[in-house]
C-alpha cells in the first residue's frame, strides 16, 4: 500500500488523549493532504482519519457510502454475530434506522423537551448550593455526573433510588472503552463480553433493567418515555422488546457522559476564560452561542467510526470498500477552515455550526435539544450565583480516545 499517508501519531492509542485534546496532533492532521492512515496491527488493518470540517459533513450525510451497519462504529472491529446483538439504532442505515428514529423522536422535540426546564433547574441549584456551602468540591461527583443521568432517567421514569445504579452500570460501561480490565460475571451477566457495548458486563445490567422496567409499563403505563415506548406504534409497529432495550442503553450512555463531559468542560473555559463568562452578565443573550461553544470545545464524542461500502474518494484520497473512515469531531471542531481563531473561546461566536452532535446527516445527535437545554440553565445558574472557580488540581480525564470524558474536577470557589 505505497500511496497510503501513514500518520506519525498513534491515535488508537487511548495515552494520546490522557491530557485532553491533543490539539498539536490534529492541526499536524488537518494540514496533511488527504486522508492520513493509521496502520493496526501486523495484517493490514487499519483505519483513515478525517479531520477536516467539511469532510466530516461529507461522510455524515452520506450513509449509502459511510455505513454504520456494515462495521462497527468504534475502531476496533468485532464480529458480525456481535454487531447483531448489540445493534441499536446508532447501528443502523436507513431505512431501519429511520423507523426507530421516527419512533423515538416525538420525546425530543423542543416543545416536549421544554418541559423539562423547571426539573433541571430545581436539580442544578440543589447542587450549586450543596457545592457554594462547601466552597468547592469535585465537580464531577457532585454536579456533572448526577445532573445528565438525573434527567435522562426522569424523562424515562426510573424512580429516583434507582439513580445510583444507574450511574454505576455508565460509569462501568465507560470503563470498556479502556483498558481497564472488567468482571465478565458482574451483574449477572452470562454473554460473552464480546458480544456486549462497549465489551462491558454493565450493558446486561442496563438491559435487565430495562426488562424490568418496559414490563412493569406495559401492565400499568404512567406518563414517561418507557411507557410511550413499549405501547408506541409507528404503521402499525410497535419496537420489538430487543429494540426497545437496546434503546434504554443507548439512551443512557448517550446522554449521560456526553453531557458530563460537556458540564466538566464548561467549568474548564470557565476557569481558562473568566473575561468571556464576565462578558454573559451584561449580554445574557449570548449564552445559547456561550453553550455552542462549550460543546465546540469540550468535544465529549472524540469520533465516530463508519465503514466504506463501494471505493469512492475523500479529499483525493482513494478509498477501498470495507475500509474504516472514522471522523474526528474533536478535530473538525477546532479547523481552521472553518472557524476564525480555533483556539479561542468566544461567547459571541457568530452561527457557530460544529460537530460536537455530528455532522448533520440521518444520526445528528437526537438528545441534542436536551443537551443544550441542560447546559444552558446550568450556565444561568451559575451567573445568577456569581461562581468563579480556580481548578485546584490537573483534571483527570478518562483514559479513552472515544469520549472525552473527565473523572475528577478538583475546583474552589473564588
Ligand atoms: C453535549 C452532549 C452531547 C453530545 C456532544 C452528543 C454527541 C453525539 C454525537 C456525536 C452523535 C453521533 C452523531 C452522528 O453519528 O452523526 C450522537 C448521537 C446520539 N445522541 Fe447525542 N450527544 C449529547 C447528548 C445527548 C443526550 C442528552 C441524549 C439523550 C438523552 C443523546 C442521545 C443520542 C442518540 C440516541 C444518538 C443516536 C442518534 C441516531 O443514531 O439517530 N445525546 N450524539
Amino acid at each position: 500500500m505505497p500511496d497510503r499517508q501513514i500518520f506519525t501519531a498513534d491515535l488508537n492509542d487511548a495515552g494520546l488523549f490522557d491530557a485532553g485534546i491533543p490539539q498539536d496532533v490534529f492541526s499536524g492532521m488537518r494540514a496533511t493532504r488527504g486522508l492520513v492512515w493509521t496502520p493496526i496491527g501486523a495484517a493490514g488493518d487499519g483505519f483513515w482519519s478525517v479531520g477536516r470540517f467539511a469532510d466530516i459533513v461529507a461522510v455524515s450525510r452520506d450513509p449509502e457510502t459511510f455505513s454504520s451497519a456494515a462495521g462497527h462504529i468504534q475502531i476496533y472491529s468485532i464480529d458480525d454475530d456481535a454487531l447483531q446483538a448489540r445493534a441499536s439504532m446508532i447501528d443502523m442505515d436507513p431505512p431501519d434506522h429511520s423507523r426507530l428514529r421516527r419512533l423515538v423522536n416525538p420525546g425530543f422535540i423542543p416543545k416536549n423537551i421544554r418541559d423539562y426546564v423547571p426539573i433541571v433547574r430545581d436539580r442544578v441549584s440543589l447542587l450549586l448550593d450543596d457545592i457554594i456551602e462547601q466552597g468547592g468540591a469535585d465537580w464531577v461527583t457532585a454536579l456533572a455526573k448526577p445532573i445528565p443521568i438525573g434527567i435522562i432517567c426522569d424523562m424515562l421514569g426510573v424512580p429516583e433510588e434507582d439513580h445510583d445504579y444507574m450511574i454505576e452500570l455508565t460509569d462501568y460501561l465507560v470503563a470498556g472503552t479502556s483498558a481497564r480490565p472488567l468482571d465478565p460475571t458482574a451483574y449477572g451477566n452470562t454473554t460473552p463480553l464480546r458480544l456486549l457495548p462497549f465489551n462491558s458486563p454493565a450493558a446486561h445490567g442496563l438491559t435487565e433493567y430495562a426488562r424490568a422496567l418496559g414490563e412493569k409499563r406495559r401492565a400499568d403505563p404512567r406518563d414517561d418515555m418507557v411507557s410511550k415506548l413499549v405501547t408506541a406504534e409507528i404503521d402499525g409497529q410497535r419496537m420489538s422488546d430487543e429494540e426497545y432495550c437496546n434503546f434504554f442503553r443507548l439512551l443512557i450512555f448517550a446522554g449521560n457522559e456526553t453531557t458530563r463531559s460537556a458540564m466538566s468542560n464548561l467549568v474548564i473555559q470557565m476557569a481558562r476564560f473568566p473575561e468571556q463568562f464576565a462578558r454573559l452578565k451584561q449580554q445574557p443573550e449570548l449564552i445559547p452561542s456561550a453553550v455552542e461553544e462549550v460543546v465546540r470545545f469540550a468535544s465529549p464524542i472524540l469520533y465516530f467510526r463508519r465503514t466504506a461500502t463501494r471505493d469512492t474518494v475523500l479529499s483525493g484520497t482513494q478509498i477501498k470498500k470495507g475500509e474504516k473512515v472514522v471522523m474526528w469531531y474533536c478535530s473538525g471542531n477546532f479547523d481552521e477552515q472553518q472557524f476564525e481563531n480555533p483556539q479561542q473561546f468566544r461567547v459571541d461566536r457568530p452561527k457557530t455550526v460544529h460537530v460536537g452532535y455530528g455532522g448533520g446527516g440521518v444520526h445528528t445527535c437526537l438528545g441534542s435539544g436536551l443537551a443544550r437545554l441542560e447546559l444552558k440553565v446550568l450556565l444561568e445558574e451559575i451567573l445568577k450565583r456569581d461562581m468563579q472557580f480556580t481548578i485546584t488540581e490537573t483534571p483527570e480525564y478518562v483514559h479513552s480516545n472515544f469520549v472525552n470524558g473527565i473523572e475528577h474536577l478538583h475546583v474552589k470557589l473564588s
